[in-house]
C-alpha cells in the first residue's frame, strides 16, 4: 500500500486515524492491514484493495445491489457499449456528457464513489491521481484489471458510499454516477462526498431518470435492478446542504439520465 494512502484514510465509523501494520495471515503469508489504534479494529488489504466493510455493515438495498453487481460484473462493460450504441453515441461521447462537468487538473486527487469497473476513469486527464470506492468486490477486481489495461494509476477501496473511509477535505474532485438511486441512504452518501472534498470542489452526481427506470423494470434482464421502487426517481437536489453553490440539474442521454452538479463553498 502506498504510504500516501495512510494520510487519506480513516476509520469509516469513528473517523479515527489509522496505522498500517503487517502480520502473517492464516497461510503464514505476510500481509499489510490498517488498524485503528484506539479500538483495535482491523481493516484487511486484499489484492491491494483495503476492505473498509465489517460483518453486518452491508444491509438493506445496499446488500441487494452488492450481490446484483457482483453477479453482473462480467456483463457491465459490454452493456455500457451496448447502451451507447443504442443511443447512437460512442462510449466516450456519452460519458463525457457528465464527465466534462468536472474540473480536474494535473496532480488532482479525484475520487469516484461507486467506481464500478472504472469506465469513467479512462476519459479523465491522465495526470490526475485516481481513487475509487465500491461496495462490490467483483466490480473492484474488474476495475483493477481495466486500470492495468488502460495504464491508469487507480487506488481502490471496498466500502459504502454512506460511510467513506477518508479524512475530511482531502480530494480535489469527487463524483458519483449510476448507483445513488438505490443507496440505503442517499443523504448520508451526499454528505460524505461533501465532507471528504476540499473547499471549492465541483461535484457531479447522476443516475437514471424515472422514465428510463420504468422502461427497464419491464425488461427481464434489468427488472431485478429497477423493480420494487418505493418512490419515483429524481435528482436529490433537496438533500444538498443549503450552502452548496452553482446547483444545476441537466438531463443527458436523450433524457434517460440526470446529472446534478454543484460546488462546495
Ligand atoms: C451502475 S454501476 C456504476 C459504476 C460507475 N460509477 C460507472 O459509471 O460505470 C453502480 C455501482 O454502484 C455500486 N454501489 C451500489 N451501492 C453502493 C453503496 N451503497 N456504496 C458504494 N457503492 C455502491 C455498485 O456496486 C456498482 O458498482
Amino acid at each position: 500500500m502506498k504510504s500516501e494512502v495512510l494520510n487519506l484514510v480513516c476509520d469509516p465509523t469513528t473517523r479515527d486515524l489509522l496505522e498500517i501494520r503487517s502480520g502473517s495471515d492464516a497461510r503464514g503469508r505476510l500481509q499489510e492491514y490498517f488498524v485503528n489504534p484506539k479500538t483495535g479494529q482491523r481493516f484487511t488489504i486484499r489484492n491491494g484493495i483495503p476492505i473498509f466493510l465489517r460483518e453486518g455493515d452491508v444491509t438493506g438495498t445496499n446488500h441487494r445491489y452488492q450481490q446484483m453487481y457482483d453477479r453482473y460484473t462480467p456483463f457491465y462493460d459490454f452493456s455500457t457499449w451496448l447502451y451507447s450504441y443504442w443511443k447512437g453515441m460512442s462510449v466516450e461521447a456519452r460519458l463525457r456528457e457528465y464527465l466534462d462537468e468536472l474540473v480536474v487538473q494535473g496532480g488532482d486527487r479525484v475520487l469516484e464513489v461507486s467506481v464500478g469497473t472504472g469506465r469513467n476513469l479512462q476519459f479523465l486527464p491522465r495526470n490526475a491521481q485516481f481513487f475509487g470506492l465500491d461496495i462490490s468486490w467483483r466490480m473492484l477486481k474488474q476495475c483493477q484489471r481495466n486500470a492495468a489495461k488502460w495504464k491508469l494509476d487507480a487506488t481502490l477501496f471496498m466500502g459504502t458510499a454512506e460511510q467513506l473511509p477518508f479524512r475530511d477535505e482531502v480530494f480535489d474532485s469527487v463524483f458519483h454516477f449510476g448507483g445513488i438511486n438505490f443507496f440505503n441512504d442517499q443523504g448520508s452518501a451526499i454528505r460524505e462526498m461533501i465532507r471528504v472534498a476540499k473547499s471549492g470542489t465541483k461535484f457531479v452526481i447522476g443516475d437514471e431518470n424515472e422514465a428510463l427506470a420504468q422502461k427497464y423494470e419491464k425488461l427481464p434482464v434489468t427488472a431485478g435492478f429497477y423493480g420494487n421502487r418505493k418512490q419515483p426517481i429524481m435528482a436529490a437536489v433537496d438533500l444538498l446542504p443549503p450552502e452548496m453553490q452553482e446547483v444545476q440539474v441537466k438531463h443527458i442521454a436523450g433524457g434517460d439520465l440526470y446529472c446534478l452538479s454543484f460546488r462546495k463553498p
